[in-house]
């Protein structure tokens, strides 16, 4: 079913990649250039991978991105949110985890949609060893979310300690960034969280609150921004991750 090229996103001319190279581009001359991938993972459950992997694909796909989602969980929640997904700019899913047997490399060899611009990869926790690294292999950035609980931390230090210690990702020049999740500003745990980020080499990109919002964007398979009432705080945060991801952010240095 994904070994042909589709040809589902419709052409557009407009494109300025703001971190792109001035010298000619791929496209200009013909040649496709290869997709940005980004990751979402940690070693922890229920950290909001699936969350922000859906609201980042929602939000790259609103700002005109062709834009794949490749769920590589069993559990299939990214797949689910996009079944739901209606009238929104489109998403095209790939369901990775069919392909496990293959090993995540090959199934990187898939052909993704003709045009495809983003790939946004949700990933089950506990990824690690030889999976993770062959993951590293092949992304351009990893998002990593950190829930503010001293043993969320502990579990965000060893996959960081982890990706640091491959040295894959340093060697590939992978951007590596943290995004704080369900953040409630005054907590104990909140200050335990920035005292631990203050200590990394990798970016603090984010944090996000605690909020329904989230909820019920997840039940309509829409992004938060694409709620009817959006959160306006909210919409300044993911303002700050989706132009990190585009490489527009002071953090891009
Ligand atoms: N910022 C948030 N505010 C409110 N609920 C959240 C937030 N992030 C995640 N959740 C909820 O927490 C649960 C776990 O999140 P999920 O993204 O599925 O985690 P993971 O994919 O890491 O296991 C889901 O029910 C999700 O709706
Ligand atoms: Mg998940």
């Amino acid at each position: 079913m994904f070994d042909e090229p589709l040809n589902i996103f419709p052409r557009r001319t407009d494109k300025a990649e703001p971190d792109a190279p001035v010298a000619p581009r791929a496209q200009d001359v013909g040649v496709p250039t290869r997709p940005r991938r980004i990751l979402v993972a940690n070693g922890k459950g229920g950290c909001g991978k699936t969350t922000i992997a859906t609201n980042l694909a929602g939000s790259l796909a609103a700002r005109g991105r062709a834009t794949v989602l490749l769920d590589y969980d069993p559990q299939g929640s990214s797949l689910q949110w996009l079944s739901l997904r209606q009238g929104v700019p489109p998403i095209h899913g790939v369901a990775a985890h069919r392909r496990a047997n293959m090993g995540v490399t090959r199934t990187f060899a898939l052909r993704l949609p003709i045009g495809t611009e983003r790939v946004v990869l949700d990933v089950p926790a506990g990824i690690h060893g030889q999976d993770l690294l062959e993951l590293v292999r092949e992304v351009d950035i990893i998002i990593i979310p950190v829930m503010p609980s001293v043993i969320d931390i502990h579990a965000a230090a060893r996959f960081i300690q982890e990706l640091l210690i491959t040295g894959k990702a340093r060697a590939r020049a992978v951007r590596m960034g943290v995004v704080a999740n369900r953040v409630h500003e005054r907590s104990v745990g909140f200050q335990s969280l920035q005292r631990f980020l203050a200590t990394l080499s990798i970016p603090f990109v984010t944090k996000l609150r605690d909020s329904e919002g989230y909820v019920m964007a997840a039940e309509a398979g829409l992004s938060i921004s694409e709620l009817p009432k959006p959160p306006r705080r909210e919409l300044l945060l993911w303002e700050d991750l989706v132009r990190w991801v585009e490489g527009e952010s002071p953090l891009n240095g």
